[in-house]
């Protein structure tokens, strides 16, 4: 167990009352642990306690290293796990569980009268995982120089005649390459006007002189995620293109050259939103401007007008603003930002400013 993690999701479970949690989420399991299991529909869940007395249940089929920090309770597919995780659970106490645990396990612990009562308790934890200690910021830096590189690899790819799917395709290999095999979310690449289209990943698209190329993209290193966006054109770029991209730039910029300790996300979003709105593209940014990230891609707390909460040290999150002009061009600029103790560290180094390429 890592145990000043363990220590700290405690202290909130103490805060909020409470003296037991189930938590079945897989990346808090591997937060807490380190042991990453995929469960699939079979029950996984850890049960910690203020007085020390930890428990994960575990399906006789996973395979798990010796010193989990937990005692293991085995069950096998034939056993119903609520009701082995129940003997441990004390009945008379609320329990509290993440937002992830499967309605049907909930249900069923219950229907057996498991606890007292039952309280979504994921902030106790979602709070901790926001803040990376000094291992997590070390993977987080080296998930993104993988990114930063790939990225730099990927565009040399860029050929006339090509598909976006066609240039997609390319990138599990190229991360392979640096030893992340997984992707943190399928890469998104647009060209020209499906470039302005929300959730765009990527189509049959032939690229065409003085498209947009928009590319998001991220991999999986040692458990670790990275996520990135850059926006170059093709050949050549029309000077109303050009006022979009320099925009959207300079609203990345200032979000992230006011980031430190104290500032409140929202205000964040808000920087960023009003220079896109001052340049008359308002209503073209029609997302969030960040997410927090880390063992997942999409955390806990995100940089938007309604998250009034500050900023802290160790919080690693993206400033992605865009702008999307419907069958036209889509830009979007995201880095993954670190705040440390008196401002902020850029986690990607790749250039953003504009580039017209082939
Ligand atoms: N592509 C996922 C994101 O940027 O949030
Ligand atoms: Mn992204
Ligand atoms: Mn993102």
């Amino acid at each position: 167990m890592k145990t000043e993690r363990l220590y700290n999701v405690i202290a909130k479970l103490k805060e909020n009352g409470v003296s037991q949690m189930l938590i079945s989420d897989p990346a808090s399991i591997f937060y807490l642990t380190g042991k990453t299991i995929d469960p699939g529909e079979r029950f996984f869940a850890l049960l910690i306690k203020v007085n020390g007395d930890n428990k994960i249940f575990i399906n006789s089929l996973f395979t798990v290293p010796e010193d989990l920090g937990a005692d293991k309770v085995w069950f096998c597919d034939d056993n119903d796990p609520c009701e082995i995780a129940s003997e441990f659970i004390d009945g008379d106490k609320t329990l509290g569980v993440d937002k992830n645990l499967p309605a049907r396990f909930l249900l069923r612990l219950m229907e057996l009268g498991s606890a007292s009562d039952y309280k979504n308790t994921s902030v106790c934890i979602d709070t901790v995982r926001a803040c990376k200690d000094n291992e997590e910021i070390a993977l987080m830096r080296e998930a993104s120089r993988v990114n930063d590189e790939a990225m730099g690899e990927l565009i040399t790819r860029i050929k006339a005649g090509m598909t976006e799917r066609e240039l997609a395709s390319q990138l599990k290999d190229i991360y392979a390459s640096s030893g992340a095999y997984e992707y943190s979310f399928d890469p998104l690449v647009g060209f020209g006007e499906c470039a302005a289209v929300g959730h765009y990943e990527a189509g049959n698209t032939v690229l065409c002189e003085g498209d947009c190329i928009l590319i998001d993209m991220g991999c999986i290193k040692d458990g670790y995620c990275s996520d990135m966006t850059r926006t170059f054109f093709y050949k050549n770029v029309s000077d109303q293109h050009k006022k979009v991209y320099e925009t959207v730039l300079k609203a990345q910029k200032a979000a992230e050259s006011m980031i430190k300790p104290g500032v409140r996300f929202c205000d964040i979003d808000k920087t960023a939103r009003d220079i896109i709105k001052q340049a008359g593209y308002g209503d073209k940014f029609n997302h969030r401007l960040g997410h927090s990230i880390g063992i997942e891609c999409h955390e806990y707390g995100d940089v938007s007008s309604v998250n009034e909460n500050v900023v802290k040290e160790g919080m690693i999150f993206s400033i992605e603003p865009g702008i999307y002009i419907e069958g036209d061009v889509g830009v979007r600029i995201e880095d993954l930002v670190l705040v440390t103790n008196d401002g902020v560290e850029i986690l990607n180094h790749f250039d953003k400013e504009l580039k017209v390429i082939g």
